[in-house]
């Protein structure tokens, strides 16, 4: 499991029984999920009480869950926020209760002092890698994009769109033809999919779809299908996450790249969290894990296996 790879160093730091709130968005995804099971294995593997709360995708859930884990007294929050805005008066409320909140995977519109630090990918730098992929993939060919958006008001969704953008500047042949929300699910990405090939000449003006997150890439993939067309071939796939289900896409050569997001976000919380209540070490403010780009000739088989044996 992940937690054997954790370093010693780390585990250095006895916070076993130590109680963290966990206010998760809720399972939208694959890599949601993934994040989900890697959390519970590092609070484990630390001694640490988790108490897990399901936001099923509302903040409104959210700052409930938070509220309720400061009035039961917990020694720290972890927060994935679903959207940037709207957190200043419930993290204020954590700072006053002197609880150290550490933002996952998502960043916030708030006051840097309201939280302890923040573990995410830089999701500018994802929409990048994304998107120079498809310049060097499709060199001086017209070509018409479609795009997934994650979830509205995310700042995945926000930056992913961003980064993509600055990397296709100055490339006139690559445009994006339509930009629509599939709130990072498979469903909605099959949906939406749909609606672009329909709208796009029965897929047939479509040269690239660009998806904020692999579960919308694999309805998309389903919807190229149904209508006839060869995703990865016909349609090029290129998504955000690196779970296993994208690894059998691009292995099939169905999707052709993706970039990879850590579901392993609690690791270094968890390593900050430990520091702080030793002798109050202040952490970076922005600690940014990796944002590695795979396609088929990073041996998508083996990347698959290796990703189940690590519980996603
Ligand atoms: O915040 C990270 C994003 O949230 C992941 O890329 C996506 O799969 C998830 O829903």
């Amino acid at each position: 499991s992940l937690a054997t790879a954790l370093s010693s160093a780390a585990l250095a730091q006895d916070i076993s029984g130590k109680v963290v709130g966990f206010s998760q968005i809720g399972s939208e995804s694959g890599w949601r999920a993934a994040e989900t099971s890697v959390t519970r294995q590092e609070a484990e593997a630390r001694g640490v009480d988790l108490k897990f709360a399901d936001a099923q995708q509302k903040q409104e859930n959210q700052i409930k869950a938070i509220r309720g884990f400061i009035a039961q007294g917990v020694d720290a929050i972890l927060v994935a926020p679903v959207v940037a805005t709207g957190w200043d008066e419930v993290l204020t409320e954590a700072k006053e209760a002197e609880i150290p909140v550490v933002l996952l995977d998502r960043g916030v519109d708030a006051p840097e002092d309201l939280y302890l630090t923040s573990v995410a990918s830089d999701q500018v730098e994802e929409g990048r890698v994304a998107g120079q992929w498809l310049v060097d993939t499709v060199g001086a060919e017209d070509c018409k994009v479609v795009e997934l958006q994650g979830t509205v008001g995310s700042t995945p969704a926000i930056n992913r769109k961003q980064g993509f953008e600055e990397a296709i500047a100055g490339h006139d042949n690559i445009t994006i033809a339509r930009s629509q929300t599939g709130d990072f699910t498979r469903s909605k990405g099959k949906e939406v999919m749909e609606g672009f090939i329909k709208a796009e000449n029965g897929g047939a003006d479509i040269c690239a779809v660009y998806a904020h997150n692999d579960d919308m890439a694999v309805g998309a993939i389903q919807a190229i299908k149904d209508a006839g067309l060869k995703p990865g071939t016909d349609i090029l796939v290129v998504s955000i996450d690196a779970v296993p289900d994208i690894f059998t896409a691009i292995a099939a050569g169905e999707a052709n790249a993706t970039v990879e997001l850590t579901p392993n976000m609690a690791g270094p919380a968890f390593d900050v969290l430990a520091a702080y209540w030793a002798d109050g070490t202040e952490p970076e403010k922005f600690i940014i894990t990796e944002s590695k780009l795979y396609t088929s000739a990073d041996d998508p088989a083996g990347e698959y296996e290796r990703r189940k044996d690590l519980g996603y």
